[in-house]
């Protein structure tokens, strides 16, 4: 999967990176930063998804669309989709142009809004990559814990970047009997929960 990465989502990868590294740096405005996932923590969420059961693959926190081409890798292996959720429409515009040089449309839905006004009508899910605004993480994780098919998966990000803000959501998954979770010092740190079989 990693070995044959097809050269338009390879491309838009590397501008991607290269933007998010500079506009961390350059004075952007927060609410217009791509905070992106590192590439590792890309290709470990293409590894969890790929082999993840059957049932939606779901994104909570879009951006410019970097971590949807990760996982969209893993959706054209599965035969599947992913759908990935952005509250900002400016995000969307830039995901949207992404998916499209990326070629990778076939594969991805984009929905524009609060992840959480979706998640308790949406279909079981299978595998869910959340990397949204923090205040969010335990709604999130209160509309999708019983939604998780069994041995399914929820990869959080942040878990040590910010640690102190995220504790009760960490707390409150690693407490949780529904799943087996443990924090994996990844990037900027994912809490990895699988949902009891
Ligand atoms: C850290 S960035 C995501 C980075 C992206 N996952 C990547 O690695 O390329 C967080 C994004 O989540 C979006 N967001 C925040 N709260 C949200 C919510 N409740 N529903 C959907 N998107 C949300 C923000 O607008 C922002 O674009």
């Amino acid at each position: 999967m990693f070995h044959d990465l097809p050269p338009a989502i390879a491309a838009r990868m590397r501008a991607l990176e290269s933007a998010d590294a500079l506009d961390r740096h350059d004075g952007t405005p927060r609410p217009e930063r791509l905070r992106q996932i590192p590439p590792d923590t890309g290709r470990f969420l293409a590894l969890l998804a790929a082999g993840a059961p059957e049932g939606a693959l779901v994104e909570i926190g879009t951006s410019a669309g970097y971590s949807t081409l990760w996982l969209a890798l893993a959706a054209r292996q599965r035969g599947c989709h992913v759908t990935t959720y952005e509250v900002l429409e400016a995000k969307a515009a830039r995901a949207r142009e992404t998916f499209a040089v990326a070629g990778v449309t076939d594969v991805v839905d984009l929905v524009v809004g609060d992840a959480r006004e979706f998640l308790s009508t949406g279909p079981a899910i299978g595998f869910c990559f959340l990397d949204a605004e923090k205040e969010v993480y335990l709604d999130v994780w209160h509309e999708i814990a019983d939604a998780l098919v069994p041995g399914g998966l929820l990869v959080a990000d942040n878990i040590l970047s910010h640690a102190e803000e995220l504790a009760p959501f960490r707390d409150t998954v690693l407490a949780d009997e529904r799943v087996d979770a443990v924090v994996v010092p990844i990037g900027k740190g994912e809490l990895v929960a699988r949902r009891r079989v």
